[in-house]
């Protein structure tokens, strides 16, 4: 006959976890915004290499958005076939799994990442039938934060599940937005859906900031409008560190490396190096 008892009340003795704690306590910062194509994977990776090599944290960087642009963004440091549970699995599991099953390490010093998985798409629905939907993240990543320094979320473009469970998990949100009316909306819905965890879970989340990305120089009199109505709204949460085009941002992602590793001497570089000294600023000094 068919097994009918399920192993669930081996449960109740809970096996230690595989991985011990580590001695850290990693500050966790999800990147989102509900508008796509605005920078928030351009700038996850390059915020993420910054910490890791300038400031000598240990960084992971988890890609939860299905379309694994993180993944493809640094594919020239990833190993080629590299041994990992994809972040899905992982989430859904039904024990308890930790996201350092997903994380494979890169070339570039101090950073970990946890590989692309197309999963996620099917994930987002899926998580919807979990107990606790909105905390599965949080809790995959309870022993796996203390072996980081800091934990980088890259979240699609949506508040569905999975960009949920990032809030969540994070600490922090930053928000990249360009300076075109529908990614501010995007942004201001972002933030709308903070405040919303914020009071309903009742929890802490904070944001770093809002980053200005894809500042183009050119359309002076627009940017301006837009800048000062942004300034007007969030205060002091606007970062002062601008990302403007820059042309080697796409072609170093092209190339699958960090923008320092591509192209050290570039604008982008410098942008992104100096909103990395922001942030750490913010969360360290
Ligand atoms: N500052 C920049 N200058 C020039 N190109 C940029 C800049 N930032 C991003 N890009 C390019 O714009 C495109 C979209 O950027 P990116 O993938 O980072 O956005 P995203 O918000 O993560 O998009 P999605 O919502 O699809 O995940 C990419 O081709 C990227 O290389
Ligand atoms: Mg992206």
């Amino acid at each position: 006959m068919r097994n009918l008892i399920s192993s669930g009340l081996k449960r109740l003795k809970r096996q230690d976890s595989k991985y011990p704690q580590g001695d850290k306590s990693a500050t966790v910062i999800a990147v989102a915004t509900v508008k796509g194509g605005v920078g928030k994977t351009t700038s996850t990776i390059n915020i993420a290499a910054a910490l890791a090599s300038t400031h000598q944290k240990r960084v992971l960087l988890i890609d939860l958005d299905a379309q694994g642009h993180c993944s493809t963004s640094l594919s020239a440091l990833v190993p080629d076939a590299p041994v990992y549970t994809p972040i899905s699995e992982v989430l859904l599991a039904d024990d308890q799994k930790q996201v350092l099953d997903s994380a494979v390490s890169t070339s570039y010093p101090n950073l970990d990442i946890t590989p692309a998985d197309s999963s996620l798409a099917e994930a987002e629905g899926l998580i919807s039938q979990k107990i606790g939907k909105e905390m599965l993240l949080r809790d995959a990543l309870a022993i796996t934060r203390t072996h980081y320094d800091v934990i980088l979320i890259d979240c699609p473009p949506n508040k569905g599940n999975l960009t949920l469970n990032a809030l969540l998990a994070a600490d922090y949100v930053l928000i990249p937005t360009d300076l075109s009316p529908l990614a501010v909306q995007g942004a201001d819905e972002l933030i709308d859906a903070v405040l919303t965890v914020n009071e309903r879970l009742h929890h802490k989340l904070d944001v770093l900031g809002v980053v200005l990305t894809r500042v183009d120089g050119r359309n002076v009199s627009l940017n301006d409008e837009i800048r000062k109505q942004i300034k007007d709204a969030w205060g002091d949460y606007v970062l002062s560190s601008e990302i403007g085009v820059n042309t080697q941002l796409s072609q170093a992602q092209h190339e699958g490396q960090p923008i320092f590793a591509f192209a050290p001497k570039s604008r982008g570089a410098a942008h992104y190096s100096a909103l990395a000294q922001e942030i750490y600023n913010r969360i360290f000094v």
